[in-house]
């Protein structure tokens, strides 16, 4: 059934677990999402970006959404918009049926010029205004996502700044977020503590330095009733990425969020946890091992079902890890 982020999270806070949200391009991953999502009996958050959306079109994913809600009815599913970057776009999701949006107001619309508070909470509060009149969740953002090592901060394609960042600019500062839930009414909000999006976040295992989750334990004693969101929350396994190069890719060695660090920010208030690269890894290391393995092959289902396969095993991973998994 269909049910709204506030209403998930909510729930995840009574009970003290944690819901990762996967991204959603197709039908593949749809299906693979929402297999995992009956074995471990877990509720779902399916997420698509701006990118999915064109990607897939609306229409086709509006229909795609409604289908899988209808094959697992027993299943709370929430279909919620990542990185929403105006008024409009939120606006359009909701007609297509979202039940929740985020509004991403950490940098203006252009998606290269860092916002102001001003501009952020202003256009976040008109998003939250009209959301809930349609009785829809919003996520807000406050700080910029990016990389502690680099001082490089991320438009919405994941590509950096041209100019630096200064160290606080990355982390969410505490008082802002306690100004910006009082000022938006946000049903969940984003906070920046070195992490971004993609396979590249560290160069090695990180520790306090690069992965500030300091951070999110201040703003939950300062916001203990505030859903917190992490992005940029993949973990980059090295299995993944072993699997990959050993088919004829070639990723750099690289480290993601490990996820004991993700379990800890469980424990302080984070209840969605934003996951996309983990599950891309995972489809095309099964992919390039089919046609590394079978090279006449050239039936997609051939390919395409050990894709969903690979994409099912690590949504369960999650799911058992972050508590999800029992509570639908
Ligand atoms: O926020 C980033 C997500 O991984 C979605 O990526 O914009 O390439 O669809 P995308
Ligand atoms: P990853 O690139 O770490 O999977 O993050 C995804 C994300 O934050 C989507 O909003
Ligand atoms: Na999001
Ligand atoms: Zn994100």
């Amino acid at each position: 059934a269909r049910v709204t982020l506030r209403q998930l999270l909510d729930h995840a806070a009574e009970y003290g677990y944690g819901v990762p949200a996967y991204n959603i391009n197709n039908m593949e991953q749809g299906l693979a999402i929402m297999a995992a999502a009956q074995k471990t009996s877990s509720p779902v958050i399916i997420q698509a970006s701006r990118g999915a959306r064109a990607y897939a079109n609306d229409l086709i994913l509006a229909k795609l959404i409604d289908g899988l809600a209808e094959l697992y009815p027993d299943i709370p599913l929430v279909m919620h918009l990542d990185h929403g970057n105006s008024e409009p776009t939120c606006m359009t999701a909701i007609q297509y049926g979202f039940t929740s949006v985020m509004m991403d107001g950490s940098l203006k619309a252009d998606g290269k010029t860092p916002a102001d508070y001003d501009y952020n909470a202003g256009v976040t509060k008109r998003v939250c205004d009209f959301s809930h009149w349609a009785g829809v969740s919003v996520e807000g953002e406050i700080g910029v996502l990016g990389s502690l090592e680099t001082g490089e901060g991320e438009k919405e394609d994941g590509h950096g700044f041209e100019g630096k960042l200064d160290h606080d600019q990355l982390l969410t500062d505490p008082d802002q977020a306690v100004q910006f839930v009082k000022d938006t009414q946000v049903d969940a909000l984003a906070v920046a503590m070195g992490t971004s999006h993609g396979a590249y976040k560290f160069t090695r295992k990180p520790d306090g330095e690069v992965l500030a989750m300091n951070v999110i334990e201040e703003i939950h004693r300062r916001l203990p009733d505030t859903h917190l969101v992490m992005h940029g929350s993949s973990s980059v396994p090295e299995d993944l990425q072993e699997i990959i190069n050993k088919y004829g890719g070639e990723m750099k060695p690289t480290w993601g969020v490990p996820v004991e660090e993700i379990q800890r920010g469980i424990k302080h208030g984070v209840r969605k946890v934003n996951i996309d690269t983990d599950n891309r890894m995972a489809m095309t290391g099964a992919i390039r091992k089919v046609f590394a393995e079978n090279p006449s092959e050239f039936d997609p289902r051939k390919y395409l079902k050990p894709a969903m396969e690979a994409m099912t095993k690590l949504c369960i991973e999650r799911f058992e890890a972050f508590g999800t998994a029992g509570h639908a």
